[in-house]
């Protein structure tokens, strides 16, 4: 199972310029990512600094968490106080991962993509914003605003 999807990921980077894709399509069901993208489960209290953190998230930019300690929160995109009632973990993960996916044209960022992408520094190309560790300590923390 491992070679197969490595086989895979070496398969999409060479059809094209595009760049390999960190999510691939059998991952995907409906608009969720069912299965965890690491073995290790996601940290909500780590979720949260990632939330907060420039370096990082940097979710607060556009988005507000009701007793979040952040000096300044974005209202971009929606109040996600209560997102785990509204959202399953496997929803969370796509729409943290690649919202294009769901929703092509948003304004949300794609969290954990390489391909595809315009306008990065060659440095960060082959990066994705965030880890798959860091999207599953997100998808744990927001899971926990109920
Ligand atoms: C540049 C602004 C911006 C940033 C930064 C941003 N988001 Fe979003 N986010 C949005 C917008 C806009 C939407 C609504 C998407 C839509 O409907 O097209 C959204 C939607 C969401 C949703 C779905 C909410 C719902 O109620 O359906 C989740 C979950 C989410 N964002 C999590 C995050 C996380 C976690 C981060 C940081 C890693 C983040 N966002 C960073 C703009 C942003």
């Amino acid at each position: 199972m491992r070679l197969w999807a490595f086989g895979l990921v070496i398969a999409l980077a060479s059809c094209g310029d595009t760049g390999p894709h960190l999510v691939s399509n059998s991952q995907v069901v409906g608009d969720t990512i069912p299965k965890a993208l690491t073995a290790v489960p996601g940290d909500a209290e780590r979720g949260s600094d990632i939330f907060v953190d420039r370096e990082r998230g940097h979710c607060v930019l556009c988005h507000a968490i009701e007793g979040l300690e952040a000096e300044f929160q974005g209202n971009v995109g929606p109040d996600l106080s209560l997102v785990g009632d509204r959202l399953s973990a496997g929803q969370l993960r796509l729409r943290i991962a690649d919202y294009q996916i769901v929703r092509p044209g948003t304004l949300m960022p794609s969290y954990y993509r390489i391909h595809d992408l315009y306008q990065v520094a060659e440095a960060y190309q082959d990066d994705p914003v965030l880890t798959a560790q860091e999207v599953e300590d997100l998808v744990s923390y927001l899971s926990e605003r109920r």
